[in-house]
């Protein structure tokens, strides 16, 4: 059975490709390769086109005919949607309207999005379930969240069935080390400190120490990628199976801030990563952190590589070996 990969070259999205082929499903990549990789479609193949052009998600659907769709590709930098809040809006919401179009045209009614905590905005001290009420505070969370509402619509209209999965902040790498996380230009937190590490650079910026948190810095919920995309698979059992539209999160419940992870890294690495205190970057909010168990109770998801030793273990792994970032 073929499963179309929107955004399937990117970090995420080749890591669903690797798990839907392990798990006998067909994933046909579909991606522009603005920030993917051709060298991570190692698991089925590609069709190089862009969302934002009708014509060529047409041609995707014509040739191969997939039965669901996993929905990855999007840019996804706070502060570049900061910076280009109309690019985030094409490019988010745009290319989605004109999957789901093609989607129902071609009678494939099933999709699997990738939606984010960054939907929920800035809510100190509030518990983040998937019943929280969503105040994004940039472009990137907003567009998001249109694309969520996007596909209610759609639902109700043409009976569109989805899973949304809102992600927290997704680290690690394939345990194989195929592949991992590699954006250019980088600014993620854990691939940012394993390039100091490697002394690729000099040093680790902490966005800003004057957070109201344990320790100054921001806090997050980081998931390891393996954990997240195999929920993946069961949101994509969950709609063969006939259930109805659901939306979960996608985090562990544990919350560490910018100098847990470096402490991390520092230990697992047995170096010492030098750091310079920074301002606060724009768009960051203080605290995301799932308070959430839907998706283990209803999806049956056990995440079992998501503690932040295995997550930067794999990632400094994959960073020693990978090939294509070269
Ligand atoms: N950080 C630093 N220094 C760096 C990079 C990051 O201090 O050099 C801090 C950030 O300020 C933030 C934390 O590390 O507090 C995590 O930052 P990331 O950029 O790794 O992740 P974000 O939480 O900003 O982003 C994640 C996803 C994005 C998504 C966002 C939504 O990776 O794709 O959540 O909130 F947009």
């Amino acid at each position: 059975m073929k499963v179309l990969i929107t955004g399937g070259a990117g970090y995420i999205g080749s890591h669903a490709c690797k798990a839907l082929a392990n798990a006998g499903y067909t994933p046909v990549t579909f991606d522009n390769l603005s920030t993917g990789w051709r060298d991570a479609v190692q698991f089925g193949p590609l069709v190089e086109g862009d969302l934002t052009d009708k014509s060529s998600i047409e041609r995707a659907f014509q040739d191969h005919a997939p039965r669901a769709v996993l929905h990855f590709a999007a840019l996804s930098r706070v502060d570049e949607a900061m910076a280009k809040p109309g690019l985030y809006w094409r490019n988010n919401v745009l290319g989605s309207l004109n999957l789901f179009e093609t989607a129902v045209a071609h009678g494939c009614l099933d999709i699997v999005f990738s939606s984010t905590c960054a939907t929920f905005g800035d809510q100190d001290d509030v518990v983040l379930d998937e019943n929280t009420p969503q105040h994004p505070i940039n472009a990137y969370g907003a567009s998001k969240q249109a694309v969520e509402r996007m596909l209610e619509d759609f639902e109700t209209t043409f009976g569109l069935r989805h899973v949304i999965f809102r992600y927290f902040n997704v680290a690690g790498a394939d345990p194989d080390a195929e592949i991992g996380e590699f954006h250019r230009p980088e600014t993620h937190l854990i691939p940012i400190v394993l390039d100091t590490v490697a002394g690729e650079r000099d040093h680790v910026t902490i966005y800003g120490t004057d957070y109201p948190t344990h320790d100054g810095t921001c806090i997050r919920d980081y998931v390891h990628v393996s954990d997240l995309v195999d929920a993946h698979i069961l949101g994509l059992h969950w709609l063969l199976d006939g259930k109805g539209s659901r939306a979960f999160n996608l985090g562990t419940g544990s919350g560490f801030s910018v100098r847990d992870v470096i402490g991390s890294a520092n230990r697992v690495t047995n170096r010492t990563v030098p750091t310079n205190i920074g301002a606060r970057r724009a768009g960051d909010a203080i605290k995301l952190v799932s308070g959430s168990r839907r998706a283990e109770d209803e999806l049956k998801w056990t995440p079992r590589k998501s503690t932040m030793a295995q997550m930067i273990e794999d990632a400094w792994r994959w960073h020693q070996v990978a090939d294509y970032r070269q």
